[in-house]
């Protein structure tokens, strides 16, 4: 299987600016308490339900499931190194907010209907299922040549998917979440070299070299982006 170690390595994404704005805009979109328990689906490190677990003195530990096994998690959430559908289809538990963040992509039509079945099986009334993706038509991710043409490839898939969401007979909200980026060329070069995104994850060593060389000659020092993802809310009513 490809691996997604890198993902959350040391990255934006793992920056504690990012995850306290992530933090925040969960806070918006429903009314959480220490009460509240959570679950993250692919939740890579599980920075962002760690810190959500200190912001709110959680009684219950958040858990976190990825196939990945990350043995430097957060060590404030319960992790599972198990498949989604498996531990989703055996579990009891009621959740108030369930996050499928930047994972969705990874599975199937078949499999992804099934996870937002089981998924909301395991929410609380009132509870939430949010569901976040690259924003696909207005996304700023800094590329080089094949990989902008490959990200553009797989976004006919993620709107293909997206499209099925917004089908789904549940009482649903959309909304977004932007978060500014300020990167040197050169951290956000090794990022590449470390495949940080699935899109890069099929490239040859050279095809990665290559498109480092190409980073280098079409962005300034200091590269500012947004990171734009949509998200769609599902709520249990
Ligand atoms: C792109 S990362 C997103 C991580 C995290 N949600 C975030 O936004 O920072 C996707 C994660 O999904 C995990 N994953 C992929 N397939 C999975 C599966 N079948 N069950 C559980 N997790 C899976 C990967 O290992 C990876 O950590």
């Amino acid at each position: 299987m490809l691996s997604f170690k890198n993902w959350d390595n040391k990255t934006w994404i793992s920056s504690t600016k990012y995850i306290q704005s992530f933090n925040n805009f969960l806070l918006k979109q429903k009314k959480l308490t220490k009460h509240s328990k959570f679950l993250d689906i692919g939740c890579g490190r599980g920075k962002i339900m760690g810190s959500l677990s200190s912001k709110l003195k959680l009684i219950n530990k958040p858990i976190g499931i990825d196939v990945e096994n990350h043995k430097d998690f957060d060590k404030r959430i319960i992790f599972k190194k198990t498949n989604a559908i498996k531990y989703l289809r055996n579990n009891k538990k009621k959740f108030d907010l369930i996050l499928i963040k930047q994972t969705i992509h990874l599975f199937n039509l078949k499999d992804i209907k099934k996870i937002l079945s089981y998924s909301y099986a395991s929410l609380e009334v009132g509870g939430i299922i949010l569901i976040l993706t690259l924003d696909t038509k207005s996304n700023e991710i800094p590329t080089f040549c094949l990989m902008k043409q490959k990200l553009k490839q797989s976004f006919i898939r993620d709107n293909f998917i997206w499209k099925k969401l917004l089908q789904l007979d549940i009482k649903k909200k959309i909304t977004k979440f932007n978060f500014k980026v300020n990167i040197k060329k050169n951290i956000y070069s090794k990022m590449i070299k470390q495949r940080y995104i699935s899109t890069l994850l099929k490239f040859s060593p050279l095809q990665i070299s290559d498109g480092i060389k190409e980073v280098d000659l079409k962005y300034k020092k200091n590269i500012s982006f947004k990171d734009k993802l949509k998200c769609i809310i599902f709520l249990k009513v």
